[in-house]
């Protein structure tokens, strides 16, 4: 699907179909030409709610208000609404609200997820009738838009929501079809596409960079881990930031093994690797000015003769040494491994980490909603107000002494699971802790996506499985970094 602006007004536009936003339930706005049929037809202008009437033209859609949230589910809700006829070319006017920005990026948006389904596996492939989408820089309620600014925003928001429905893709493929060596080769292709730096380590590799934990949670699969390094190096860098992701391509527990209906859905647990490969292909096609490293731990946590035990005590990286009581906390030690990496490799200015750490995440704060755990207000902050302006949710959960003694071990520096059966979400941020050196303290920034990564059911513009949850906000977070750091630039020639 294409996405243009044009300066013509919408009626000028020949296309087979308008898509018309019927906001705050006003059917008396002099873009709603049809309110008589409309009523007929019982349509209310309910958020998300679509009617079709091909007869003038027309696909109708409810929005609650010209928050940029609402804009984005009304397109997605239009576009798949029009994936069951057969109109190719769509026009539609801007709703313009308070930041005309937010709104065109988000109605682009929602388009680009209105129309993604993950069909590889189905013999019957999904239908995408939508050839093209012209928007109209058409004046709304008095406000009016520069063109080609209007058309600057469409470009940056299909970038990032293609990033995104990439991201989905990989999370969503099979385990057997996704295994390490298969994740290691999609970040190569990425590298190749987009002209990243890229190192792959194998077992030998992990082994000469004295990755203990990361090896032994690998130990019991057929297929052999990987950890991608990928670097994105621009000429005029402001940052330079490590991101680091959870590639579990598969997580039965090991021998602390997951009862069977925890087990399904757990090929989502490379959800944050994934997410890492997103942001790599949206800030390298968007030419953002900040160095960005990836580095993704791919491995399978699987059961067998040669598999880690709970009592094992592993080595990591930075030479700390943990008991391991439950197989199943197997995510934070590979991040443990990859964490050390990235401070050696990569002396950042920002660490972040990506995972779908705890089933305690969800619990705290629900399925849609990442948590956000470091310790820097200032970072968390930022952040978080950068997710809320990219869509996603975001909640910040608080470390304590408390609970960070909770992770005590008679035989080791560190045990792997807290002694407590609350806290888990904290607890195990607390853990990584523990691997975060002291210059990086300030630095870091984790990210708990077990929720939002894999929904099973469709929720918002989200479809039912991944939701590439962590591209979106990190990109805009990169925006607000780089914005503030051109602001606090002296003024150059003077
Ligand atoms: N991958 C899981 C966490 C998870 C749970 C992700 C649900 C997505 C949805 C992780 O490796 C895990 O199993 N964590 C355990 C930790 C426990 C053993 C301390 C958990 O959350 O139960
Ligand atoms: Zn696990
Ligand atoms: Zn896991």
């Amino acid at each position: 699907m294409q996405i243009e602006t044009s300066p013509q007004k919408r009626h000028e536009i020949e296309a087979d179909v308008e898509i018309v936003c019927v906001i705050d339930k006003n059917l008396d706005h002099p873009w709603v030409e049809e309110k008589d049929l409309l009523t007929m037809a019982g349509f209310e202008g309910g958020q998300d709610e679509t009617c079709l009437i091909m007869e003038k033209r027309r696909i109708y859609v409810g929005c609650d208000s010209l928050h940029h949230d609402d804009i984005r589910s009304a397109y997605a809700a239009a576009i798949r609404a029009l994936r069951k006829t057969k109109a190719e070319h769509v026009r539609t006017g801007l709703y313009l609200g308070k930041c005309s920005a937010q709104n065109i990026k988000a109605m682009a948006e929602g388009m680009v997820f209105g129309d993604y389904e993950y069909d590889t596996y189905k013999t019957e492939k999904a239908k995408h009738p939508v050839k093209k989408v012209t928007i109209s820089c058409e004046d709304f309620n008095g406000k009016s838009v520069d063109c080609d600014k209007a058309k600057g925003y469409v470009e940056t928001s299909v970038i990032v929501a293609q990033a995104t429905n990439y991201t989905r893709n990989i999370v969503n493929t099979p385990p057997d079809d996704m295994t390490p060596e298969m994740l290691a080769l999609k970040a190569i292709a990425l590298a190749e596409a987009n002209d990243l730096e890229c190192i792959v380590l194998d077992e030998k590799g992990l082994e000469a960079e004295n990755m203990g934990a990361f090896l032994a949670v690998s130990r019991a699969s057929d297929h052999p881990p990987r950890l991608v390094h990928l670097a994105y190096k621009p000429q005029n860098a402001l940052y330079k930031v490590a991101l680091v992701g959870k590639g579990l391509t598969y997580d039965s527990g090991g021998l602390s093994l997951k009862p069977a209906e925890y087990m399904v859905t757990m090929k989502s647990d490379k959800s944050g690797a994934c997410a890492v490969l997103g942001i790599m292909k949206a800030v390298s096609e968007l030419k953002l000015p900040i160095e960005v490293h990836g580095i993704i731990g791919a491995t399978e946590n699987m059961i067998g003769g040669n598999a880690y035990k709970p009592d094992d005590v592993l080595t990591a990286k930075n030479g700390t040494t943990i008991e391991i009581r439950n197989t199943d906390a197997e995510g934070r030690l590979v991040l443990a491994d990859c964490l050390c990496y990235a401070q050696e490799k990569v002396k950042p200015d920002y660490l972040l980490d990506y995972a779908t750490l705890t089933g305690a995440c969800v619990v705290a704060l629900g399925e849609y909603t990442t948590g956000l755990m470091g310790h820097d207000r200032t970072l968390k902050h930022g952040f978080s107000k950068a997710a809320t302006n990219a869509g996603e949710l975001t909640g910040t959960l608080h470390f304590n002494r408390y609970l960070k003694k909770l992770l005590k071990s008679d035989i080791a520096d560190v045990c792997n699971i807290s002694s407590s059966r609350y806290g888990g979400a904290i607890t195990a941020a607390l853990f990584l802790d523990h691997f975060i050196e002291k210059e990086y303290k300030h630095k870091w920034l984790h990210l708990d996506i077990a929720g939002p990564a894999y929904v099973e059911k469709p929720w918002g513009y989200n479809p039912a499985g991944a939701s590439g949850a962590g591209v979106r906000m990190t990109v805009k977070w990169f925006e607000q970094i780089i914005k503030q750091a051109k602001k606090e630039e002296p003024a150059s020639g003077h």
